[in-house]
């Protein structure tokens, strides 16, 4: 039955029916006072996701833009920065710091493998005039999720002249984030991962030392020109017409993280990943981050090479319209990538790991019955007794 997709993809995630409800609302302009309340409303509401008092930007487009927009406001042509890439999203960041002429310093790690600080501030040491320095926060491409607090902390102490940007595409409202207490300035985001709406809003909060410098950039910039939409945000409006529907949706999904608490949202991204974790060890399979300290709760990259990945996820949709995501680029041949953030519990963990085990049987791979759902059972039990929160 192909009507129903078990979607367990790192983005576009699940968007849960009140969220889809909200999208079906009638259309209102976009400098209706119904529309101003609105922004005001989700502006606000995001500053505790980022863990800012500054300011948070919406803009039409896709993560990527968010990255952008971060790169064009705070950065001009010319400046040095340094970008860290664990992955395919750090490479993504370079890239576009290389299209926008910065001089672009990399710091690279192999697949799975965190950042490491004293690398990390070696290359600072390295670099004296850097404007700014860039983390992926979780490398979706990978499954990592980067130490960005320890990582800022040691450029507020090395450079503290530099910007910390971090893209927080796959970690926002599924991980948490303190921009101000860690000495983070600007973060990127999107609205199809852990905030649970459809694709199509860039979001930037910035911090406020990326406030002022980003009034001060002069560099070229037109859409994504954050000046303008900070003299917008100003009147509880954005300079372009915004994705309105998207609003909607990003509204009520704000809602549901606010009635769930956002504590009791990072403790439920845990709680599957360490579900998923165990389910997937019990199955004999290795995953591609093995530290757990830096597995990301969102997500998790799981080596099937000898299956091949390929075989795995079309027997996976085809039995049982579970759709996991296929690794990038030379992860490709090698992993499956399994998305757990936002409109996703413990439930659907057990769901997945069940028809993840059949699959592997189908194929081939030896398994004993059950062990994957009893290995995750026995996380969520030892978790559920030793908290009386419920998850959803
Ligand atoms: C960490 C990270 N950065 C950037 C992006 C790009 O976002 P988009 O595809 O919305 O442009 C993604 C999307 O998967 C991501 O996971």
């Amino acid at each position: 039955m192909q009507d129903q997709l078990y979607l367990r993809i790192p983005g576009p995630t699940p968007v849960p029916p009140r969220v889809l409800r909200a999208l079906a609302q009638p259309m209102v302009g976009h400098r209706d006072p119904l529309m101003d309340e609105r922004v005001a409303r989700i502006t606000a509401r995001l500053k505790p996701l980022f863990g800012t008092q500054g300011k948070v930007f919406l803009l039409a487009g896709s993560g990527t833009l968010a990255m952008e927009t971060l790169l064009v406001n705070l950065t001009a042509p010319g400046d040095e920065v340094l970008v860290v890439t664990n992955g395919n999203f750090g490479e993504r960041f370079a890239a576009i710091a290389r299209d926008h002429k910065r001089n672009v310093h990399t710091l690279s790690f192999p697949p799975g493998v965190p950042t490491d600080p004293e690398a990390f501030r070696g290359a600072l040491a390295a670099h004296p005039n850097l404007r700014a320095v860039i983390v992926t926060h979780c490398e979706t491409s990978t499954s990592l999720l980067n130490p960005v607090r320890e990582l800022a902390a040691i450029v507020r102490e090395v450079r503290p002249e530099a910007l910390v940007l971090v893209d927080g595409v796959s970690s926002i409202a599924g991980v948490e984030m303190a921009m101000d207490a860690w000495g983070i300035d600007g973060v990127a985001t999107g609205s199809q991962k852990a905030l649970m709406s459809p694709p199509g809003l860039a979001i930037v909060a910035l911090g406020p030392r990326a406030l002022e410098a980003m009034r001060a950039v002069d560099g070229p910039r037109f859409y994504a020109d954050l000046r303008r939409y900070e003299d917008s945000l100003a009147k509880n409006t954005t300079p372009f017409t915004p994705a309105v529907s998207l609003l909607f949706a990003l509204d009520e999904a704000l809602n549901l993280i606010e009635e769930e608490g956002y504590e009791g949202v990072f403790a439920r991204h845990r709680l599957m990943r360490d579900m998923t974790r165990a389910g997937i060890r019990a199955l004999g399979l290795p995953l591609l981050v093995e530290d757990d300290a830096y597995a990301s709760p969102t997500v998790t990259a799981v080596d099937v090479e000898a299956l091949g990945p390929k075989r795995v996820l079309a027997t996976l949709r085809e039995h049982f319209s579970v759709v996991f995501a296929s690794g990038q680029g030379n992860l490709t041949p090698r992993i499956v990538r399994i998305g757990h953030m936002g409109y996703v519990s413990p439930s659907d963990v057990l769901h997945y790991l069940a028809a993840f085990e059949v699959t592997l049987e189908l194929l081939g791979h030896p398994v004993r019955r059950g062990a994957a759902v009893a290995a995750a059972a026995e996380v969520y039990t030892a978790w559920a007794t030793a908290s009386s929160s419920p998850t959803r």
